[in-house]
């Protein structure tokens, strides 16, 4: 809808629900051309509540078309969160070899407990039947949520991860058919950083970029507070498995340094030929999750492809870690109009606006830039809004991390934790950091070194329009690239 052009805080390139209150991407999963999206949804509020699936699709990963409600609340059970899957086979006999069913796999919340469920579809997602054998799974808790489902190969049998929150444990299931799942193994709460709770899990295996090494195994969960920028967030293992266990091969890592990426889970079912790996988050905190948005609330993060790499760690270079890279999915670079290099020798202190010819920045763009901080304290940019408004983004020598700081960014006293800094460990290649920085009226979305580290932060800034300034808290600081592409709405055509 054009009108979306007319909010002022409606992410442009990201999706949003048209009203009403959103949380956890769910059923990611790509089939017969397209790519859907479901989501926790309140039909009836633009708070927590009758928690129901929302629908989308999309053919392209960025624009989205809003499809009417896929399973409503009923009886007393809300629609948490869960995954789908295409039953090929038709080993659950809910569709056809011909024309296999979608399965949701999801957590039926309500009367006391919460237990695994299905809904099916055989026509591409439009329409969902609850299965008459529903639960699929129950064990008699009131905090057992969130499965994730795939196919593995190598043992010819699904794989269900589902997390008993409260114990912060993961429990692996498997079964033949979708409806009938033994358990093979647990994790954690050993090794766990959480202190509060543990949900949305993941499991997927990732080829590791630079290296030698086989492919390796990514493990995901989120946990409700506690995490690094405060506030939800999630945690990642790297190790291996077998079809029965995971087994860790190194500590837990975070998922992003900034405050608003939660519950990321990955699509199912993407072509073959496709070979990527792609998941989305919810871009908010349950801790400041009542935004200042109004008919709608909650956006997601621009779709990621991941990967591995090894690298150097933070705190002793000799050593070495693998971390999952994100990056903004190829086809978010469609949107792109234009594209300017940036004169950035203006640098110093006071920050010195750069943005060309007194031209202001639409505020939703793509920005690369390189920085190089030589002998300085601090370089980086400042997205200014209005007098005394902006959104800092830089590099800060001590201690050798890149932030994005949004205490001056509008709106910041709707929570008295949502103003803050929120900073990233990050190496220095060469003297060099790259960022590649994605601006959407109420999102930015930093990625450090070709998406090593994420700095994911809602912003509520009073205009729309922008100079971007650069700064060098020394004389030898040197932004050597700046280039800036304006991004083209998804809701234009
Ligand atoms: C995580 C979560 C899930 C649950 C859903 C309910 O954000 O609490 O664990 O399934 O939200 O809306």
């Amino acid at each position: 809808s054009t009108d979306y052009l007319a909010e002022p805080l409606r992410p442009q390139v990201h999706f949003s629900p048209e009203i009403h209150w959103m949380n956890d991407p769910n059923g990611l999963v790509f089939h017969q051309g397209e790519y859907h999206l479901f989501y926790q949804y309140n039909p009836a509020g633009n708070t927590w509540g009758h928690m129901s699936w929302g629908h989308a699709v999309s053919p392209d990963l960025v624009h989205w078309e809003h499809l009417p409600l896929a399973i409503p609340e009923e009886d007393g059970v809300m629609i948490f969160s869960g995954c789908c899957v295409v039953d090929h086979d038709n080993t659950a006999g809910l569709g056809t070899k011909d024309d296999p069913a979608m399965v949701a796999v999801y957590t039926g919340h309500g009367h006391g407990k919460q237990v695994q469920n299905l809904a099916y579809s055989t026509d591409r997602g439009r329409t969902w039947t609850k299965y008459a054998g529903n639960p699929v799974l129950d064990i008699n808790s009131s905090a057992f949520r969130d499965p994730k489902v795939f196919w593995h190969a190598p043992s010819q049998e699904w794989k269900m991860v589902v997390s008993l929150a409260d114990e912060k444990v993961l429990v692996f299931y498997g079964s033949s058919d979708l409806l009938q799942w033994n358990e093979l193994s647990r994790f954690g709460p050993a090794g766990v950083v959480s202190k509060s709770n543990w949900e949305c899990p993941d499991l997927f295996e990732l080829p590791v970029e630079n290296g030698s090494e086989e492919t390796l195994w990514v493990l995901e969960a989120d946990m409700g507070s506690g995490a690094i920028a405060g506030g939800s967030g999630g945690e990642y293992f790297v190790g291996k498995y077998d079809g029965v266990r995971f087994s860790p091969i190194q500590d837990s890592q975070w998922v992003d340094h900034g405050r608003d990426f939660y519950a990321p889970v990955s699509w199912s079912d993407l072509p073959e030929e496709d070979g990527r790996r792609i998941w989305i988050g919810w871009f908010n905190n349950w801790e400041t999750c009542l935004v200042p948005t109004f008919p709608w609330r909650s956006c997601m993060s621009i779709p990621r492809e991941l990967s591995l790499r090894r690298i150097p760690t933070a705190a002793d270079a000799s050593q070495s870690a693998v971390v999952l890279v994100q990056r903004p999915v190829r086809e978010l670079e469609a949107l792109r109009q234009g594209g300017e290099q940036i004169d950035t020798s203006a640098i110093g202190w006071p920050p010195q606006s750069v943005t060309t010819q007194g031209q202001i920045a639409e505020l939703s763009f793509d920005l690369e830039m390189t920085l190089e901080p030589g002998e300085s304290r601090s370089c980086g940019v400042r997205i200014r809004t209005g007098e005394g408004e902006f959104i800092e983004v830089g590099y800060d020598r001590e201690p050798g991390v890149v932030y994005v700081d949004r205490t001056h960014s509008g709106n910041v006293d709707f929570h008295p934790g949502f103003a803050g800094r929120h900073a990233a460990p990050t190496r220095l290649q060469d003297g060099t950091v790259t960022l590649r920085v994605v601006v959407d009226r109420s999102t930015i979305e930093v990625f450090i070194n070709d998406g090593e580290a994420v700095i994911s932060d809602r912003v509520f800034p009073t205009s729309q329009q922008a100079v971007l300034e650069v700064f060098g808290g020394g004389p030898t600081a040197k932004i050597s690239k700046m280039q800036l592409w304006p991004l083209k709405s998804i809701w234009m055509d």
